[in-house]
């Protein structure tokens, strides 16, 4: 057994709204641990308060360590700066892992910054994918699970997805998902609390929309806001900084404001915005983490994208895809809203929780056995890493060997050996 110091240093790197939300049960986790020395890395990716700082405040989360300040910009001119300031932060700070979680620019650039640095990644929510290569989010996934030694996947699905691009089967954890543990935490406190009539009065549907596809795009913003203003209920949208300043910059403001069953407010902080989705009839959202939230809380949800990386929520019946036809949006909305809530059947939560000890423990055993980084190659003596695809069944439990064959048109036919039926099953191709 290895064993260097008394304590480990993992160092979370973090800057969002979503990446608050998701990592509390990971912090809290850490923070606790006797054997783990947590270091806290804001890089200000969201700087306004209603985007931040109301989040740490009401999660009594801990000080920051560090604040890098680094605000908005370009994709490329964000993540430059991005790299800049996390690589000075760690070199100082030296952990023996650092923690990112999803798919930001955040996540993206503290996972580079620091496997450049030689320091081992772990990233959580690994796995996710909505194979869409036009979102930001997709590129930030695949390049932050290609580079990290430590991948945590939320889901079953996750963890397949990972283990059919080919990461070693050692280094995919099924972990659960981080948003069970905040959402069963905090039941009680939405139970007790009551919402700010003064802000948010009658509603039936509750919007968020922020993502690049649906707000940078005059046409489909104005569609959008279109299809809420046929809902046929009142509808309450908690605004994102980039979606109000899109509105404005494309003068649909008017538009907005004409809109008689469409209000919009600021951005809540996350107990009154779960209490919100909670007691709505409807959720209608582009956000990932929403989508998962409002399974979870037995609320229908409607998502204004052509996919998803939270297929199981569609697949329990608890969310909807509307498609690129923005009045999918008031068909379903309205459907359900025709429903009434009692006839309306909760969907089950396909998440399970527990998942922010799980990750701390499990880095924790791999840090007392050497086993944070990736281990090195070796092509000694001609052996070389031919590509194998190691799957497990859908309980992740058995393995399975696999052997790579071409057909005579090169293309890769997959062969696996299932060790536990003792049979050969070839793999079709994914659609
Ligand atoms: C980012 C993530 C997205 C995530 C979302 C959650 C990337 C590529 N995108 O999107 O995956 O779902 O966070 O909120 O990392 N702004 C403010 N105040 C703030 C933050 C942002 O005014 O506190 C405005 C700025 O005008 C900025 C725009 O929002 O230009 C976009 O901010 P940015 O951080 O680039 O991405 P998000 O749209 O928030």
């Amino acid at each position: 057994m290895i064993m260097k110091k008394n304590k480990m240093k993992i160092s979370f790197v973090l800057g969002t709204r979503p990446e608050i939300i998701k990592l509390y049960s990971v912090m809290k986790a850490a923070e606790v641990h006797k054997m783990v020395t947590p270091i806290f890395i804001h890089t200000g990716q969201h700087y306004d308060f209603e985007m931040s700082q109301v989040f740490l405040e009401e999660l009594k989360l801990p000080e920051f360590h560090y604040f890098l300040d680094v605000k908005s910009g370009s994709h490329a001119s964000q993540t430059a700066l991005l790299l800049v300031e996390l690589e000075k932060t760690l070199m100082k700070e030296q952990p023996d892992v650092v923690i990112v979680l999803g798919d930001t620019n955040t996540t993206m650039a503290g996972a580079l910054a620091a496997s450049k640095l030689g320091i081992p990644v772990a990233h959580v929510e690994a796995g996710c994918r909505s194979f869409d290569m036009a979102m930001p989010e997709e590129i930030n996934r695949l390049t932050a699970d290609a580079i990290s030694s430590i991948l945590f996947a939320p889901s079953e699905v996750a963890a397949l997805n990972l283990l059919y691009e080919g990461h070693s089967q050692d280094r995919v954890f099924f972990s659960g998902n981080t948003v069970v543990d905040i959402v069963e935490e905090t039941s009680e406190l939405r139970k007790s609390m009551k919402l700010d009539s003064t802000i948010i009065e009658e509603y039936d549907v509750v919007v968020t929309i922020h993502r690049q596809e649906n707000v940078d795009h005059e046409k489909r913003l104005r569609e959008l806001i279109v299809a809420l203003s046929e809902i046929g209920g009142k509808v309450i949208f908690p605004i994102h900084p980039r979606t109000r300043k899109r509105i404005e910059e494309f003068g649909l403001m008017d538009l907005v404001e004409s809109t008689t069953n469409l209000k919009l407010i600021k951005p809540l902080n996350f107990l009154s915005f779960m209490k919100l989705m909670e007691e709505s009839k409807v959720v209608i959202t582009d956000s990932g983490g929403v989508q998962e939230e409002a399974v979870m809380l037995g609320t229908p949800c409607i998502t204004a994208r052509d996919t998803t990386e939270w297929p199981e929520t569609v697949w329990v019946g608890g969310n909807r895809l509307a498609g690129s036809n923005a009045m999918n949006v008031t068909k379903f909305c309205n459907e359900v809203l025709l429903r009434s809530k009692t006839t309306t059947k909760k969907s089950m939560n396909p998440f399970k929780g527990n998942a922010g000890t799980s990750i701390i423990n499990t880095l924790v055993e791999l840090w007392q056995t050497g086993n944070l980084g990736l281990p090195r190659p070796d092509m000694s003596d001609g052996k070389y890493p031919l590509p194998t695809l190691q799957g497990k069944s859908h309980q992740l439990e058995k393995v399975y060997q696999t052997s790579l064959e071409f057909d005579k048109n090169g293309n890769a036919i997959i062969n696996r050996d299932d060790s536990v039926n003792n049979k050969v099953v070839r793999i079709p191709k994914r659609k």
